[in-house]
């Protein structure tokens, strides 16, 4: 021990006679942190490093994360420009004939899909209460590639295209909130609608309501209430309903009316992405 203590001395430190030695750091020891050191300096030189106020110096490399996702994404678009491009150009009822571009365009547009409709839609495209659901054969503004195409483009009740066209317009009357409807009219026809998709009514109501309806809705939902699609007026006879079948749903739908509201997707996506999204959507079963 006192060897020891005359080889190195001491701290000078001394606790009830305890006293510490000034051993040296081992040499092993000291080098590896003075290169630590060494490359830690280094690095900040190289790469992206001290925080600055609106960003971290950018380092002699130019190295950055965002950059390289950039340039892959970059090279990817590269790859796929050519077909993109036909995507975006043939005609609509062409894609779905051409495998690798239907292929193309359904792989596309599941990620569109999942990107932007899933929200409203569902991601399984199923919709939910006021969202329509894609996978029936129901539309309400027609199902064929060239109307799906047009619905996303433009969007449902939505301001003027870039024409200036208002395309897929049309507004339900508030048939009670606006008085256009006595009470007892609107439980009538209410009736009638509920009695159109099977479920049984009391016969003198089903009767009136059916006058009421002739009189106010058939302009628009049809004589047979089987809906017109150039106005997105649904068929009130299949028993497929957006906002509900029941009596209170039904009441609601005509007395305050809904107004269902689709954004336009043609300032959000490209071309090539609504048509691969209303190739995805087409075939998802209930394309026409
Ligand atoms: C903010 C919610 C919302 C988003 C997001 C949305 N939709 Fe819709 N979509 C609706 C609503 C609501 C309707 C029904 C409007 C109506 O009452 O006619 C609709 C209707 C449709 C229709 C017409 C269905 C028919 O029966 O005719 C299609 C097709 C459609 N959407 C596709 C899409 C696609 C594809 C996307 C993604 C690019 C998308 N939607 C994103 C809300 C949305
Ligand atoms: C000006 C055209 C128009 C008239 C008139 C009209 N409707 Fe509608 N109706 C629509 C549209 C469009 C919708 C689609 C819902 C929306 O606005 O989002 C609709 C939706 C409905 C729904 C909801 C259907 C569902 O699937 O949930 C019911 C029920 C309905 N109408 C019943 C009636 C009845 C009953 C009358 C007459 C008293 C009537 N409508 C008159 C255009 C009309």
């Amino acid at each position: 021990m006192s060897d020891l203590k005359e080889q190195h001395g001491t701290t000078g430190h001394s606790w009830d006679g305890i006293e510490e030695l000034n051993t040296p750091l081992p040499r092993w020891w000291l080098w590896t942190f003075y290169v630590t050191i060494v490359w830690g300096i280094i690095y900040t030189i190289l790469y992206p490093a001290w925080p600055l106020v609106n960003q971290a110096t950018s380092g002699v490399l130019g190295y950055s994360t965002r950059a390289e996702v950039a340039a892959e994404i970059e090279a990817v678009n590269q790859s796929n420009a050519a077909i993109t491009e036909r995507l975006a150009s043939v005609e609509l009822t062409e894609i779905s004939a051409d495998a690798e571009l239907n292929s193309f365009a359904q792989n596309a547009g599941a990620a569109v899909f999942l990107t932007w409709c899933a929200q409203c839609h569902g991601s399984g495209a199923a919709g939910a209460k006021g969202y329509p659901n894609l996978l029936d054969d129901d539309w309400l503004w027609g199902g064929d590639i060239e109307a799906i195409h047009e619905t996303i483009t433009v969007g449902i009740r939505q301001p003027a295209d870039a024409e200036g066209d208002w395309l897929r317009q049309s507004e339900m009357p508030k048939f009670g909130a606006d008085d256009l409807l006595e009470d007892a009219d609107i439980d009538a026809v209410v009736n009638y609608v509920m009695s159109l998709s099977g479920t049984p009514q009391d016969a003198a109501l089903v009767e009136a309501g059916a006058t009421v309806f002739q009189e106010n809705c058939a302009s628009c939902h049809g004589e047979e209430a089987m809906g017109d699609r150039d106005q997105g007026a649904p068929n009130l006879a299949d028993a497929i309903w957006l906002y509900g079948g029941d009596y209170a749903s039904i009441h609601e739908s005509v007395y305050n009316a809904r107004y269902g509201q689709m954004p336009a997707w043609d300032n959000r996506l490209t071309e090539a992405q609504i048509r691969a999204v209303a190739t995805y959507v087409h075939q998802l079963g209930g394309g026409e």
